[in-house]
């Protein structure tokens, strides 16, 4: 019988130094690109590829997301008082009818191979996705989202797929980077993985962002993997293990990818989002280019 794809993990129990004291007490995911925190552009991302259950790996600043997701009865019945409809049905749809929220508790950040075994209890023996919702990825006009892609190769190959984005030969030290073997259009099979290589020694320039379709064999090799770089329980490491024993796809996705764990791409993203934003863009735009800004083409979502 096939096996379909119906959980999403969503770690977000990391300490999120590079973005403090923005991050002392609530996790990096809720910092907001114009009026989204980067952890609903990730749910979104995944309930558009299908999933109806999402699990949420938390930290010590474990309330954030949890009131996120919540119903919020106060703010509700304040909306519907003051008849703000439209925002009303904002807050209401943040998490659609049918798609349940599960939270489970990262004592310890322990790396993000620790964190996505924290989700063994929820996860079972399914096939699960795992989104950062720090790499903000968006859509493509015609594919839609990256984990609509990885999901329609998984319904197809019934594999582990990782997520992957060619980079600059100088910059594989910032990833884990996978040794490729041509498989099909944007398609090669997982030969061997290795966490932040020097670029002389990359296999390739292909990087795992974070974004991973993952087959429940995972659990068992994280359980017994020993910690690794920076004394954490690596996700590479397990991934590693886990290509020594089934197939593990990589497939190159279509969609700008942002890195909103780095401040530079952080802000970025934030003039991007806010350029094509249907009520902002088109006076950000002005802004910029008062500033002195030059713009080659027309910003998706502007009506110049
Ligand atoms: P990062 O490597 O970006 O680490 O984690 P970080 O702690 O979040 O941020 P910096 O580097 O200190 O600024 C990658 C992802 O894994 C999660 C993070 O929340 C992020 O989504 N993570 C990491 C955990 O959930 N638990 C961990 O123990 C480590």
């Amino acid at each position: 019988m096939k096996r379909r794809v119906r959980k999403a993990v969503f770690p977000v129990a990391g300490l999120g130094t590079r973005f403090l004291p923005a991050t002392k007490a609530s996790p990096k995911e809720m910092l907001p690109i114009v009026d989204k925190p980067l952890i609903q552009y990730a749910v979104e991302e995944a309930v558009a590829a299908g999933v109806d259950t999402l699990v949420f790996i938390i930290g010590r600043t474990k309330n954030a997301i949890a009131d996120h997701f919540d119903k919020a009865y106060e703010l509700e019945v304040e909306l519907e008082t003051r008849g703000k409809t439209d925002l009303l049905n904002v807050v209401r749809n943040i998490v659609p009818k049918g798609v349940e929220c599960v939270y489970v508790r990262q004592a310890e950040a322990l790396g993000l191979g620790h964190a996505v075994l924290c989700a063994r209890p929820v996860v079972g023996n399914e096939p699960f996705m795992v989104i950062l919702a720090d790499d903000l990825i968006e859509d493509d006009a015609t594919e839609g989202g990256a984990m609509s892609q990885m999901v329609r190769y998984f319904n197809k190959y019934q594999c582990s797929i990782l997520g992957v984005e060619r980079v600059p030969q100088a910059e594989t030290n910032k990833y884990g980077i996978v040794h490729p073997l041509p498989f099909a259009t944007r398609l090669s099979n997982v030969d061997g993985i290795v966490e932040k290589p020097k670029p002389e020694n990359a296999p390739s320039n292909l990087a795992v962002v974070g974004r991973y379709i993952l087959t429940s064999r995972i659990f068992d090799l994280l359980e017994h993997i020993p910690r690794g770089a920076g004394n954490e329980i690596q996700l590479t490491d397990g991934i590693a293990a886990l290509i020594n024993e089934e197939q593990v796809l990589a497939y190159e996705f279509s969609g700008r990818r942002h890195d909103c764990g780095s401040k530079l791409g952080y802000l970025i993203a934030t003039v991007e989002y806010g350029l094509r934003h249907p009520e902002l863009g088109e006076r950000f735009r002005a802004y910029l280019q008062s500033c002195g800004c030059q713009f080659s083409g027309s910003a998706p979502g502007t009506s110049e």
